[in-house]
């Protein structure tokens, strides 16, 4: 079944790439973060983090290591949580002012999102606009190398440690966007799960989310073979569709949040569950990096365009605030019903990964199971009840829907493309599930 999804077509892709930074993985290992810079030639390092972080245990353990190898290290905190241009720019000065040879970043997405983006516009200066993707941007490529990375995540969720992607929030849109290029990968990531310890309840959930979202869209994804045949090689899209690679580390994500997403949430000393989420982040990252993620993802960026008056519980942020991983995964179960005609027996695999009982449900069922299945892991983890659960409702279908079509290739790369009208209806079957 995996094989015939990858089936040669017409004018198809007929080989893909598979990008990774040097990876280390295991408790203790952020300790490492000096020694690993100093060996890649680094003498001053710039590290990026969030005011929150900023002073407590993580952060000083990197510091320490890095002072001990003999790296220079200066700090900028300013990382805001759902980074923006203006926090983009402010790095970047910091990054262009500081006489840097390299990059570590200790956070979560927002950290290693703002580091990425902040290197490009230190090492090449342009409007803002100019690399992200039309409509909104000048799509002109990232023009070169930027600076040796190390990012080290404290959540386990976005990935971002093994992407080449930076989403960053476009105050003239009010929406966030996505900034990609080989040259945002980081050169290491360095995964340590102790980081997670302290992270509450609500955001083990949220990332849990979006980990679990990750690894549903690469699996679903158009394949590989359904995009172009690429001339150039260098010229291959980082959203490349499904392959053998992102199938195989996603389906043991799924796995891993079926198994221990419950768990990691309800006990902080549940190292097992809690290292086992760490490591099925950065499976899904290494998947999603180099398959794409498709409408789950797009029409995320929906509700937190529209959102208002809302704010999560255990977020120092002010309001409108929805975490990431909450803005995905309140359409997904409506999105993947609608999805499954596309790639019924991939949904169907999907959800018996996801811990579903699949009985003698058929493909045609697919759609109903996988849904009914994310429903039931929402309900079991404390996750908002569809678009109301978030302060958002029919009514705002037909605006969110205009500013998601924007996300083309992401778009495109759903085993079954939506158009603008459809993206308002799965909007509205959003609404709430139960
Ligand atoms: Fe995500």
């Amino acid at each position: 079944m995996g094989c015939q999804y990858f089936e040669p077509c017409d004018h198809g892709a007929d080989t893909f790439t598979v990008a990774m930074p040097k990876f280390t993985f295991g408790r203790g290992c952020l300790a490492e973060v000096g020694a690993r810079a100093a060996g890649r030639g680094m003498r001053r390092a710039a590290l990026f983090t969030d005011p929150y972080l900023a002073d407590g245990p993580y952060v000083a353990t990197a510091l320490d290591s890095l002072k001990a190898a003999g790296v220079d290290v200066a700090v900028f905190s300013d990382v805001r949580i759902e980074p923006d241009d203006a926090t983009v720019e402010a790095a970047a000065a910091f990054l262009r002012d500081g006489d840097f040879d390299g990059v570590v970043s200790v956070g979560g997405g927002s950290s290693m999102d703002t580091a990425k983006a902040a290197m490009i516009y230190a090492l090449h200066p342009a409007p803002i606009t100019d690399y992200f993707a039309p409509p909104v941007g000048a799509g002109r490529p990232i023009p070169g190398p930027l600076l040796a990375h190390i990012a080290c995540p404290t959540t386990s969720g976005t990935g971002s440690e093994c992407t080449s992607v930076s989403v960053i929030r476009l105050n003239e849109h009010n929406c966030k966007f996505i900034l990609g290029s080989p040259h945002l990968l980081p050169d290491e990531a360095l995964v340590d799960p102790a980081c997670t310890d302290t992270l509450p309840a609500n955001a083990v959930a949220s990332t849990g989310y979006d980990l679990m979202c990750h690894a549903l869209e690469c699996y679903t994804a158009r394949a590989y073979t359904r995009w172009d045949r690429i001339e150039d090689p260098l010229k291959r899209p980082l959203l490349q569709g499904a392959n053998p690679w992102s199938d195989l580390a996603a389906r043991e994500a799924l796995a891993i949040v079926d198994r221990y997403l419950a768990r990691g949430i309800r006990d902080a000393g549940d190292h097992e569950a809690r290292d086992q989420l760490m490591w099925g982040a950065s499976l899904a990252g290494m998947a999603f990096g180099n398959s794409g993620t498709h409408l789950p993802h797009a029409m995320s960026y929906g509700v937190t365009h529209y959102m208002r008056d809302i704010t999560t519980e255990g977020y120092p942020v002010a309001a409108p605030f929805v975490p990431h991983g909450i803005s995905v995964v309140v359409n997904a179960p409506a999105i993947f019903g609608f999805l499954a005609e596309g790639a019924p027996e991939r949904h169907l695999e999907a959800a018996g990964h996801l811990g579903a009982a699949l009985g003698d449900a058929t493909p045609a069922d697919a759609g109903a199971v996988l849904s009914e299945r994310l429903v039931q892991l929402m309900k079991a983890t404390g996750a908002p009840n569809g678009l109301a659960g978030v302060g958002l409702g029919a009514a705002d279908a037909a605006a969110m829907a205009a500013s998601v079509v924007r996300q083309r290739r992401a778009i495109a790369n759903a085993p079954r493309v939506a158009d603008l009208g459809q993206i308002e209806s799965i909007y509205s079957a959003a609404v709430s599930y139960w």
